[in-house]
């Protein structure tokens, strides 16, 4: 091993768990570390990386963006972020978008808009349920939506709000409701507590249920958007509209940026109501623009489609 591991050791904070490998190279599917050894990347950087690495139309997006215009504030408009948010809307059920910059602070900003809403429309409605054996991100208020008790643990007490029930039960939903519930966030499919398919017919039974109450329907896509399970984003094939998505990950195919998406209807939000130094950073939304037209215009959700199905049957 050379000396990375041990300047890890004595200048980074102990937070994670890394495997004894420092990578410094990737193309496409494959990475080199430091003694050049080649490896096949069956991680992709936790979800990211959906073009693999350095694709060509993400480097020349970045370069070229970089050689443009590099960091405005939000006073402004810039161009890549309105291209990014056309974008993303033609190709969703969703009208309205917000950009940040990770997949917990979409989901925050999801919160912050269920909460204004619920002010705004549900007599100060807050309350968010959401599944125990779930993963929102690492933020305070995130890891009390995250339902479970290992990543709450060390911080608590948690910012009140949030009720975490088991996932696929919709008569504990539905007991779980009351007048302080403004929304529901669930994951498509969880994917931090192995991997959790909901029942048949489950996201129609919670999507009729959020309607009866007047409720919002948030669905975290961090992990299932982008193509990810087949289709441009994971409700697609559920056969229901959520009122919130929210993305990050394979937006930026590796550049970070996250995004919140809503329907009109929940677009509660008035200038000032929420913000960030860096929401659509003409850098993050470039490489987003470059990432997602690649996506469609190569179909690439259906190629993972197929190429999903076939290695199901072949592992299997
Ligand atoms: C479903 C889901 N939501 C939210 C997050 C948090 O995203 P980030 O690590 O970008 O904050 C993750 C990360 O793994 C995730 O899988």
């Amino acid at each position: 091993m050379s000396q990375w591991p041990e300047l890890e050791k004595k200048y980074y904070m102990s937070t994670f768990k890394r495997l004894p490998v420092v990578l410094v190279r990737g193309q496409g599917t494959r990475l080199w570390d430091d003694s050049d050894k080649e490896y096949l990347d069956f991680t992709a950087g936790w979800a990211v990386d959906c073009l693999g690495h350095c694709h060509p139309a993400q480097v020349s997006a970045l370069a070229e963006q970089g050689r443009t215009l590099w960091h405005v504030s939000n006073q402004f408009y810039t161009v890549p972020q309105l291209q990014l948010a056309e974008l993303l809307v033609k190709h969703s059920c969703l009208d309205r978008v917000f950009f940040c910059n990770s997949g917990a602070e979409a989901n925050e900003g999801a919160v912050k808009l269920a909460r204004k809403y619920g002010k705004l429309k549900l007599g100060g409605a807050y309350e968010v349920i959401t599944a125990l054996d779930s993963f929102h991100g690492r933020t305070l208020a995130m890891v009390a939506a995250t339902g479970q008790r290992k990543f709450q643990e060390p911080y608590t007490p948690l910012p009140i709000g949030f009720i975490n029930l088991p996932y696929n039960d919709i008569s504990a939903m539905k007991q779980a409701t009351t007048s302080h519930t403004c929304a529901i966030m669930l994951e498509l499919v969880q994917g931090e507590s192995g991997v959790n398919f909901p029942a048949p017919d489950y996201f129609k039974q919670v999507r009729a249920w959020c309607d009866e109450k007047g409720i919002l329907l948030i669905l975290d896509e961090v992990q299932t958007g982008i193509g990810r399970l087949g289709t441009l984003f994971g409700y697609q094939q559920f056969g229901v509209e959520p009122d919130i998505i929210t993305l990050a990950k394979g937006l930026g195919g590796g550049f970070p940026i996250g995004a919140f998406m809503c329907k009109e209807r929940a677009h509660a939000f008035s200038p000032g109501d929420h913000g960030s130094t860096f929401a659509g950073s003409p850098l993050a939304c470039a490489v987003g623009y470059a990432t997602l037209k690649f996506l469609i215009d190569h179909n690439m959700p259906e190629k993972a489609r197929c190429t999903g199905e076939y290695l199901l049957e072949r592992l299997n």
